[in-house]
């Protein structure tokens, strides 16, 4: 870093990291259904897996889910939730949300279910003793890093959380205790749209980051 090319080459990484941060989108309609390279998800998996972690628990784990039978029992399952979701709306939100495609768990390839393990590293996990979630935060920081690994790969990513914990350990033979935190469409895809799906159907808008920052005590700007 100290010599005198390195400021050449470090503003491109920074440069390219920020536009992969901001062309990641959640994708749903756009996956190809074409495969991943093997090499490509190697690269995505060790990504995620490189993910900072409380008492370095690691507590996370990658079912890699190829199988159309089961991806096609799991598309049941979430379209019976999204009836669930859908029964509590009424008037435009009802008619806005009927328009939202919430899961591309058929056109993509392959999916990713993450899990969590809160016993991996235990009992003494260290930094978890007064917030239990950490571990789940660190689960978290896994999927992030996969989800910007993969978009810069080219590959799309769409996290489908339309489903019962109890559904899914059953289908995929999770051991009880270990939680399943998301199931991840991942594959090749046409586009990466510029806008995110909920703001382009008018269900929510983003917020502006200057309302999201604080100076020294909440809500004062
Ligand atoms: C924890 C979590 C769960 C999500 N579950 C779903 C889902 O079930 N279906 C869906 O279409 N999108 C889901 N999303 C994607 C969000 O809707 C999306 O991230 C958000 O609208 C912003 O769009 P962007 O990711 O393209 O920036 C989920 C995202 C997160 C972080």
């Amino acid at each position: 870093m100290a010599d005198g090319g390195a400021a050449g080459t470090v503003r491109p990484v920074i440069h390219g990291l920020y536009d992969v941060i901001h062309r990641r989108r959640d994708v749903r309609a756009e996956f190809t259904g074409e495969a991943v390279a093997p090499d490509t998800l190697e690269r995505i998996l060790a990504a995620a897996h490189a993910a900072p972690s409380v008492g370095l628990s690691q507590p996370w784990d990658f079912v890699l889910i190829r199988s159309g039978e089961v991806r096609a029992a799991f598309h049941e399952h979430v379209r019976a939730e999204r009836d669930v979701f859908a029964a509590t709306l009424s008037g435009a939100e009802a008619e806005r949300f009927a328009r939202i495609k919430i899961d591309g768990v058929l056109e993509a390839g392959l999916s990713i279910v993450v899990t969590y393990d809160p016993q991996r590293g235990g009992p003494a996990v260290l930094g978890r003793h007064a917030i239990a979630d950490a571990g789940l935060y660190s689960v978290c920081l896994a999927i992030q890093n996969l989800w910007l690994a993969a978009t810069a790969e080219g590959l799309g990513v769409g996290w489908v959380s339309f489903y019962r914990e109890d559904f899914l350990r059953d289908l995929l033979g999770i051991p009880a205790g270990i939680r399943p935190v998301a199931w991840l469409c991942v594959g090749p895809v046409s586009h990466l749209e510029r806008v995110p799906d909920l703001e382009r159907h008018g269900w929510r808008q983003r917020r502006p980051l200057d309302l999201a920052v604080h100076a020294d005590r909440w809500g004062s700007r």
